[in-house]
């Protein structure tokens, strides 16, 4: 056995399983959310997994142009695709609404997109997309369509599917020999320094360290050959890989993530095993933090009703009785509950001090864009409650 558990999140539902008014009091499915590491790949991944269909269908709730952060990264890494890469055709894998496609010419694009729901807004575009999971049988029916591509771009999509194999395999046969995979996803090393456990949960497959990705695209051929560190989702790992062949050179930033990775003991059981205590002490701190505020009846809400607070509220019981109603942008959340603590979640308006003391921020990895935006409330004295990377008030 190669794989051990090392934290234990208790029961949690399905973290984008909003709840409408007639199912808030059904029976929801629930898993026990357990987390292991892989000490012969050192990769780090969750212990029960559920099929790509009960997860990602016409009811998916998430949408990547929610945020002006995510927009932005999209545009500036479009800009840079342009300008080294120069590609003809380029794929994305998980092209949600389009976020990223809608930077290049329709031409130029082909989107993969399972969730229809939301693949829908890209091809009511005119962009050339596909309602499809990703797939050997796919890569080939779009290669024999268009041709090999020059650029495959896919962000926190990859670490959403259990099967790697399928995955690299159905790449391989539609990247050209020196054409680049870019992938982007939460970097575990982030992850354990800042104890964002809410990391972990059901759609979150896998969250990788440069040294455990390495590995796996060892078995497929490919090469990492440049990292960029961003400050998305709270810290993302974006990796330029090559095929084997491919001319690209290996750039010192490769070198430098493994170094410190090393350093940091990612492929040290014990990191993992210290990284669990820490979380049990975040619970436990933050259940103090809601308690006390709650003592001097403290009205508090919640900011952006995301998977990852699903985590959260679930592993930490924080229900109702601590938080009043979610308020989030995404029309697919509004009028709903949240999974597992039903929490009601609301339209976004504009915080108010006079009607609320304290805020959750759920959506802690928009952080900045959100203090921008409720700049109003904070001058007022609002006070917000984040628990990275350790429970507090700010
Ligand atoms: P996100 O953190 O991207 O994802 P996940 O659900 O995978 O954990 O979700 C951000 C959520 O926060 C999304 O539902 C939109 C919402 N949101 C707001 O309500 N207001 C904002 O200003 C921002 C940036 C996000």
């Amino acid at each position: 056995m190669n794989k051990i558990d090392f934290l234990d999140l208790g029961y949690q539902p399905l973290a984008n399983n909003y709840l409408k008014l007639k199912n808030k009091n059904k029976k929801e499915k629930k898993y026990r959310l357990k987390v292991c590491f892989d000490t012969y790949t050192k990769l780090v991944s969750i212990k029960k997994i559920f099929s790509s269909k009960l997860m990602f269908n016409n009811q998916y709730p998430y949408r990547s142009s929610m945020s002006k952060t995510m927009i932005k990264s999209f545009k500036n890494l479009s800009f840079f695709i342009k300008k080294k890469f120069k590609p003809k055709k380029i794929l994305e894998i998980g092209s949600n609404d389009g976020a990223f496609i809608k930077n290049f010419a329709k031409k130029q694009t082909i989107g993969i997109e399972p969730c229809s729901n939301v693949e829908k807004i890209t091809k009511q575009k005119k962009f050339n997309t596909y309602p499809e999971y990703w797939s050997k049988k796919l890569s080939k029916k779009i290669l024999n369509k268009n041709g090999k591509v020059d650029v495959i771009y896919s962000a926190n999509t990859i670490s959403h599917i259990k099967d790697l194999n399928e995955v690299f395999n159905a790449i391989n046969l539609i990247l050209k020999p020196n054409g680049v995979l870019i992938i982007e996803d939460p970097s575990l090393i982030e992850c354990l320094k800042r104890n964002t456990y809410d990391q972990f949960y059901n759609e979150h497959i896998y969250v990788f360290s440069t040294l455990a990705l390495e590995n796996i695209l060892k078995k497929y051929g490919l090469k990492i050959f440049r990292i960029e560190k961003l400050k998305i989702h709270g810290g993302s790992n974006r990796y330029f890989i090559k095929k084997k062949e491919g001319k690209k050179k290996i750039q010192k930033s490769v070198d430098i993530h493994k170094k410190e990775e090393v350093k940091f003991g990612i492929n040290k059981i014990i990191t993992y095993k210290k990284f669990s205590n820490r979380v049990k002490k975040s619970k436990k701190k933050l259940i103090e933090i809601f308690r006390t505020l709650k003592r001097q009846n403290k009205k508090i809400i919640g900011y952006g009703a995301t998977a990852k607070s699903t985590t959260i509220l679930n592993y930490c019981n924080i229900d109702t009785k601590c938080i009043n109603y979610f308020l989030d942008t995404t029309s697919d959340k509004q009028n709903k509950f949240t999974p597992g603590t039903k929490i009601p979640i609301y339209k976004y308006v504009k915080l108010n001090k006079k009607e609320i003391d304290y805020v959750f921020l759920g959506a802690w990895n928009f952080k900045t864009e959100i203090f921008k935006k409720e700049k109003k409330f904070i001058n007022q004295g609002g006070k917000f409650i984040i628990h990275t990377p350790y429970p507090k008030i700010i």
